[in-house]
Parts: structure tokens; C-alpha cells; sequence
């Protein structure tokens, strides 16, 4: 039942990922839970440490290697021209794989600027390492100057949930064919009148305010990439994708600020 979204025209990604910051002891069985419930899109970076799990958990699921999509992203200590080679190396040794699907400059820094990471991140992808690239926590002025590059930039991870609405970064990246992922797309549910409002359709459609929630992002065409430890909870996110709130209860979720 995993929805998809094209990144290019070859490339299309699993709408609904498991997230994997903050697992820790648990990051293996997690992804694992998640893999056989059904998730096909996992998100991890280098900074999370659970490289190493979700390659363990994925030769564990006995899926094959195409059937899920894994995206990592580069750290602060790994954006300069000279580390980015390296480090791709690095993670796909800890995956236990020979290929990253999508990979993103995790934080914009000072260390070093788009115009030197993303070429080098070009040349992994043309070297077959990667298949897609991408950036995460960019603002559109960041996006603007990605894009001079002349690389191709097919998504923005960023914090998207019901209290942090970043619309005018989700606008420009539609305009600019960049997909955007919801980062921590449930860690916050809104304004005391969207929680309300979340409240009174969790009844309606028979869901949790959380299932809510991630159908609301769904909707809205965003990836969004919920984390959780709790078999229950891993399986209540995916079944999320199962929810089609009618036009008139997302506008009022849109309204509800
Ligand atoms: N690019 C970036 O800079 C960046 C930054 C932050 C996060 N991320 C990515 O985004 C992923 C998700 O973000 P996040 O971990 O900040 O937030 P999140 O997934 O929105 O929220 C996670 C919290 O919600 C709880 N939870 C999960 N499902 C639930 C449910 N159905 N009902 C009630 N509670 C539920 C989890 O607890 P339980 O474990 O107890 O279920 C956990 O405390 C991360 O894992 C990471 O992959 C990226």
C-alpha cells in the first residue's frame, strides 16, 4: 500500500519513511519492525549512528536491496570537497550495500558551502554510489543558490508538522520539482485549535490524532518520516497512508493554526 513519489523520472520514492534518529539500542529491532510491517523507505544519517543497524536490519527482513529506499545524509565534519568521497564509502561499508538511494547535505553550514558539497556529492552520484541528491533544514535562499549549481536537487527534508508550517519553502520547492520530506512530522500536533480539531476527526475517521496528523502531511504531497521505538506505534503510522481526510476537514486543518 506504499503511495510513491517521483524524483525523477526513473526514480521514485516511498511516500510514508521510518525515521531513525534517537533509536539507539533499539535503531535494529525498529527498522526490522518497520520493514515487516510494510515501510519501504528508511531514513538515517550519519550523525544517528544507525548506519550499521539499518544494514543489519534490512539483510535481517531478507528484502531485497531495491525494494527499499534508504536516504542518509552527510554531517557537518563530511561537507567539504575533499571528505564527501570518503564518507559515502564509509556509509555504504556500514549499510552493507553497494548503492545509496538519496543523499543529503544534512545541515547548512559554514564548513562549506553548496557550491563546494554538492559537486562532490555529483561525483559519487555519477560514479553509481548514489542515485538521487539532495539537502535538508534549507531555506530558499540556500535552495536558490542549489540550484545555480546546474546539479539536480530533488529534495528538501525539513521540520514540517502541524505547528512548524514552512510554506514558503514548500512553495518554491514545488515550483522547483524539489520533493520535500516532513521531518519530526508528529513530534508537535499544532496550536491548541488544531489539537481540537484533531481530536474531533481522530473520532470521526476512527484514528489516533497521530494518524491524523501524518494523513494531513500525506495529503499535502510531503514525505513524512515518523519515528517510533513502540511495535504499536510503528504499525499505527504506516497504517496513516489508509486515511483520506475529505478536502473540507484538511482546509480546516490547514486553517487550524
Ligand atoms: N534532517 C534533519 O535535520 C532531521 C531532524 C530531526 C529528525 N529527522 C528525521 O525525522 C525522523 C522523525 O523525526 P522525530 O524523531 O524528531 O519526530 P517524530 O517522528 O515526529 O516523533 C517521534 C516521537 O513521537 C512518538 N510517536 C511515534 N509514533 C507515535 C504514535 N503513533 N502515537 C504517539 N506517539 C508516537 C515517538 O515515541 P515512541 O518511540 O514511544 O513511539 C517519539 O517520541 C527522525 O527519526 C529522523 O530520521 C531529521
Amino acid at each position: 500500500m506504499n503511495k510513491t513519489i517521483a524524483l525523477t523520472n526513473e526514480i521514485q520514492i516511498p511516500q510514508l519513511g521510518f525515521g531513525t534518529s534517537g533509536l539507539k539500542e533499539l535503531a535494529q529491532a525498529s527498522v526490522l519492525h518497520a520493514l515487516q510491517t510494510g515501510y519501504r523507505h528508511i531514513d538515517t544519517a550519519d550523525i544517528y549512528e544507525t548506519h550499521t543497524a539499518v544494514g543489519a536490519a534490512l539483510r535481517e527482513s531478507g528484502l531485497p536491496r531495491q525494494d527499499v529506499f534508504i536516504t542518509t545524509k552527510l554531517w557537518r565534519h563530511s561537507v567539504t570537497a575533499d571528505k564527501v568521497a570518503p564518507a559515502v564509502d564509509r556509509f555504504l561499508n556500514e549499510l552493507g550495500t553497494d548503492y545509496i538511494d538519496l543523499l543529503l547535505i544534512h545541515w547548512p553550514r559554514e564548513e562549506a558551502e553548496p557550491e563546494e558539497t554538492l559537486p562532490a556529492m555529483e561525483a559519487v552520484r555519477q560514479a553509481g554510489k548514489v542515485r538521487a541528491l539532495g539537502v535538508s533544514n534549507f531555506d530558499v535562499s540556500l535552495l536558490e543558490r542549489s540550484l545555480k549549481t546546474g546539479i539536480q536537487i530533488v529534495n528538501n527534508q525539513i521540520k514540517f508538522n502541524l505547528e512548524m508550517r514552512e510554506d514558503e519553502i514548500l512553495a518554491f520547492c514545488k515550483a522547483n520539482n524539489i520533493t520535500v520530506t516532513a521531518y519530526s512530522p508528529i513530534r508537535s500536533l499544532g496550536s491548541d485549535a488544531a489539537q481540537t480539531l484533531l481530536g474531533e476527526l481522530a473520532a470521526k475517521y476512527g484514528a489516533s490524532p497521530q494518524q491524523i496528523a501524518l494523513a494531513w502531511l500525506l495529503g499535502k504531497g510531503l514525505i513524512p518520516i515518523p519515528r517510533s521505538t513502540k511495535p504499536a506505534n510503528i504499525e499505527a503510522n504506516y497504517q496513516a497512508q489508509q486515511i483520506e481526510l475529505s478536502a473540507e476537514d484538511a482546509a480546516a486543518l490547514e486553517a487550524a493554526r
